[in-house]
């Protein structure tokens, strides 16, 4: 299932009820933890990825006696997030995504599309008002799109792909942006 939502209150209220008990979740872009600190404590892995300083601190705090709590300094747009937590999980339950709800939707799709592709999550809750906005004027109008896929968190075409395909894809995004120019806050 894929949910899609805007207001954060109900971002964290979902990601709470959609994680059950023994899984392994990804969380991109948490900052300072108010979703992850409410169902962390049940995982059997909860990875945080997030550029923040701030989320760096915060983290710090809430993993101090908790080992299945990892959190990665990084942009979520590079290959090298991938890698580094591809390191500690090949797979995950619940993918979260959350990079401010106002983002661009191209790269807030593209993370999710990439990271969903790799970890083939069970369930992914993304936030952004300009994906739902195009979800809710689109209409799909070939019969041969309509009803034919499984009710799971990631697109059957992106699938786990070799790196080297992986690492082209996530460097398109200097197309659009300079990764490297993003303010660390
Ligand atoms: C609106 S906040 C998330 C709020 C959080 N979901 C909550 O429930 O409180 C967005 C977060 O995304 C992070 N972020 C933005 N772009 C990112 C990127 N490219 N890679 C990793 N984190 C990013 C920001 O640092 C910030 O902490």
């Amino acid at each position: 299932m894929i949910s899609l939502v805007y207001r954060s209150r109900l971002y964290r209220e979902l990601l709470d009820k959609y994680v059950k008990p023994g899984d392994v979740v990804i969380e991109i872009g948490p900052h300072v933890g108010s979703a992850t600190k409410l169902y962390f404590g049940r995982t059997k892995l909860t990875v945080a990825v997030d550029i923040g300083v701030q989320s760096e601190a915060a983290f710090r705090k809430l993993g101090e006696n908790s080992s299945n709590l990892f959190f990665l300094r990084d942009d979520a747009r590079s290959f090298d997030a991938v890698k580094a937590v591809l390191e500690k999980t090949q797979r995950c339950d619940v993918l979260a995504v959350d990079l401010g709800g106002g983002r661009f939707a191209d790269t807030v799709f593209k993370v999710w599309a990439v990271w969903s592709g790799v970890f083939r999550p069970r369930v992914s809750v993304v936030r952004n008002r300009s994906i739902a906005e195009f979800v809710q004027k689109a209409k799909v109008e070939d019969a041969a799109l309509l009803g034919e896929f499984p009710d799971d968190g990631w697109l059957s075409m992106w699938g786990r792909t070799v790196p080297s395909r992986l690492k082209e894809q996530l460097d398109e995004f200097s197309f659009w942006v300079d990764p490297s120019g993003i303010k660390k806050v």
